[in-house]
């Protein structure tokens, strides 16, 4: 069996159902469009759990996504989709490729949220592009994007309240939708969401608690993602108790 799309950090797999889809994830990690490349022991287990808890949590407050339920350790079902080729990216502070795009100082919090978006093609190194170029490339229309940016705003209200819960701030994090194989008309959200595509920091020691640990060389990567599923369990826990 070879999987029908293998990515960086991810597999996705056929099963008997044409519409349902698995999505296996790996231990490896990548930096800087693939340039820097590591595997971490349990990588995958970790990234899926958070994912997985995070996608039950979007799902009941009425977020449509791909997420249909953890099946192991490292795999997931979701629902086929086809990704719409524009990462969507939510800033809450300056940080990485924007304060070197702008020159500011890392740790600025904004206003107001800036959303971004890229085209997502590992060829071109994810460039920068806009709802005009997203128009004329014909990505999304710009009825879609409309959808997106009021999602990802959503998604972000959600996911930054429910971090600051366990006294994380949601820095900043990388989106991405699909239409469904079911039904194209319907855009929901896909991917994984994990300390990979987000910028996590501890409210109290400002300590970096995501993928930076390993772009920056800060050590300890896993251990920082321990931590988060950590603490998003222990709340979770308190919830149901
Ligand atoms: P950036 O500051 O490097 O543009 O990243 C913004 C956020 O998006 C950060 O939380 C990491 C995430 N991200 C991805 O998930 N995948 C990517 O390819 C890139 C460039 C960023």
């Amino acid at each position: 069996m070879h999987p029908i799309y293998e990515g960086k950090a991810k597999r996705l797999w056929e099963t008997s159902d044409p519409m349902t889809l698995r999505m296996e994830f790996k231990n490896d990690a990548t930096a800087f469009n693939g340039e820097k490349k590591a595997s971490f022991e349990n990588k995958g287990r970790l990234n899926n759990e958070i994912s997985t808890l995070i996608y039950e949590y979007l799902g009941k407050t009425g977020i449509p996504t791909h997420f249909v339920r953890k099946i192991d350790d490292t795999n997931v079902e979701v629902k086929r989709v086809e990704i719409v080729m524009v990462e969507v990216i939510v800033r809450n502070v300056a940080a990485g490729s924007f304060c070197k795009r702008t020159g500011m100082e890392e740790g600025k919090a904004f206003s107001q949220p800036i959303i971004e978006f890229s085209y997502k093609s590992d060829e071109l190194g994810d460039p920068l592009i806009n709802d005009d170029y997203i128009r004329e490339m014909g990505l999304a229309t710009p009825e879609d994007l409309v959808f997106l940016r009021k999602s990802a705003l959503q998604v972000n209200e959600i996911l930054s309240g429910f971090f600051a819960e366990v006294g994380l701030k949601l820095v900043d994090f990388k989106l991405e939708f699909g239409r469904l194989a079911s039904d194209p008309s319907q855009i929901v959200l896909a991917d994984e969401i994990s300390p990979d595509g987000c910028r996590l920091w501890d409210l109290k020691t400002g300590e970096k608690m995501d993928k930076d640990r390993f772009r920056r060389d800060l050590g300890n990567v896993m251990e920082a993602y321990e931590e988060v599923l950590g603490r998003l369990k222990a709340r979770l826990a308190k919830e149901t108790a």
